[in-house]
């Protein structure tokens, strides 16, 4: 069985690639590496003994597309790629839509002339927007309130009306809540260009020197400790969803959303708590204003996806900070860290 993973380079799609090798799926990763490092693959390569193909290509690049699906009988796609900054995408939302509608259009051009009609796709939790009452379940309003939300939103409903023209299509679309963590290994693991935008990589780099102290986006909301409170998810857990999802659109047929999420929520305070608990590492940290388009509290109903799926999260908050840990202590600069790795050894 063949899969073409789209952003198979990035954090996520690296993580899914270790389960799709780990469970014998053959894989090709097509990704212009615009937010990741070649070494990524490398590393998943070392991570399981297995190999798989890349290809430097950009979606938006639909001659080189076409020529990867010459080149391969590909079964089913994942489909990762797409650029991500919520606060960037309001800069600069055409790209947003551009790269992430184009790209998707042109993959499924591609994936019909093929004759592939099988997809999961990454969606976000985003898709909610600012909703009231939680937890989220997929049959509440959708409703976005930036580009980058649009675009995740405008793609899930492209997709839906390519399956009302063609019934023999079977999609995905995975509403990943808040990835975090890392390989076990530390090996793989989130390595985002510039300042952390997200939680946890911020927290990581407080702990290794390479940012001062945390600003907490607000105490003042109407949660258990007034901090902002959200369903952080393990990467592994994440990525063998991937795999459940992808067993089931080859077996079944329609466009199907699944809350990927534990169903638990922690506040700020608790993540900072738990990551000097398993750390020993005190984080500084100063409460600030809340950050503009936050909401105080999003979590997940997962049990669609453990009814339909067969998956539950298993693991837990110290888990994913331990692991985080691992990856930013053995990788301090991310990927362009030259170090020998305890890791594996
Ligand atoms: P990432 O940036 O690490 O990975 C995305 C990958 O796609 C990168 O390797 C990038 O180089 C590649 N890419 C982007 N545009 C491309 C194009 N036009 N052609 C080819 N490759 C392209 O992001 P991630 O965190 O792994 O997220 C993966 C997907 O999940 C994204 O679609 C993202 O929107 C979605 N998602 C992420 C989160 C999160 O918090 N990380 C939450 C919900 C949804
Ligand atoms: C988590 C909590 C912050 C940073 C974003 C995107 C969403 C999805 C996942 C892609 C909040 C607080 C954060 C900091 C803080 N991505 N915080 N100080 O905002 O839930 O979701 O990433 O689809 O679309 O919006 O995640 O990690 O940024 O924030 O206090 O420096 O941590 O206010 O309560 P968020 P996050």
């Amino acid at each position: 069985m063949k899969v073409l993973v789209t952003g198979g380079a990035g954090y996520i799609g690296s993580h899914t690639c270790v389960e799709l090798l780990n469970a014998g799926y053959k894989i090709i990763v097509v990704d212009n590496l615009s937010n990741s490092k070649l070494v990524a693959l490398e590393r998943v390569k070392e991570i399981t003994g297995k190999e798989l193909e890349f290809y430097n290509v950009d979606l938006l690049d639909k001659v080189a597309l076409y020529q990867v699906f010459s080149n391969h009988r590909i079964d089913a796609v994942i489909h990762f790629a797409g650029l991500k900054a919520v606060g960037e995408s309001v800069s600069i939302p055409l790209k947003y839509y551009h790269n992430n509608i184009t790209g998707t259009l042109n993959l499924c051009e591609v994936m019909q002339a093929f004759g592939v009609n099988r997809m999961v796709f990454s969606s976000s939790a985003t898709v909610y927007g600012l909703q009231e009452d939680v937890p989220f379940s997929e049959e509440i309003p959708l409703q976005t309130t930036n580009p980058y939300g649009r675009t995740k939103l405008m793609v899930e409903e492209i997709l839906r009306d390519l399956y009302v023209s063609n019934q023999n299509w079977s999609i995905a679309l995975l509403r990943y809540f808040n990835p975090v963590g890392a390989h076990p290994s530390g090996y793989i693991g989130e390595d985002p260009s510039g300042i952390p935008n997200n939680l946890l990589p911020f927290i990581t780099q407080v702990a290794v020197g390479k940012l001062s102290e945390l600003k907490v986006f607000g105490n003042d909301y109407d949660t258990h400790d007034g901090t902002g409170v959200r369903d952080y998810i393990h990467v592994v857990d994440l990525a063998i969803g991937h795999i459940r999802a992808l067993e089931n659109v080859l077996n079944t047929a329609g466009v199907k959303a699944y809350n990927l999420g534990t169903g638990t929520g922690y506040s700020v305070l608790d993540m900072i708590n738990a990551f000097e608990k398993v750390t020993g590492i005190a984080i500084p940290y100063q409460i600030v204003d809340r950050r503009p388009g936050d909401i105080g509290t999003s979590y997940a109903n997962p049990t669609k996806a453990n009814k339909e799926l067969k998956w539950v999260a298993h693991k837990g908050i110290e888990e994913m900070c331990k692991d985080a840990w691992r990856w930013q202590s053995y990788n301090p600069n991310g990927f362009d860290t030259k170090v020998k790795h305890k890791a594996l050894k």
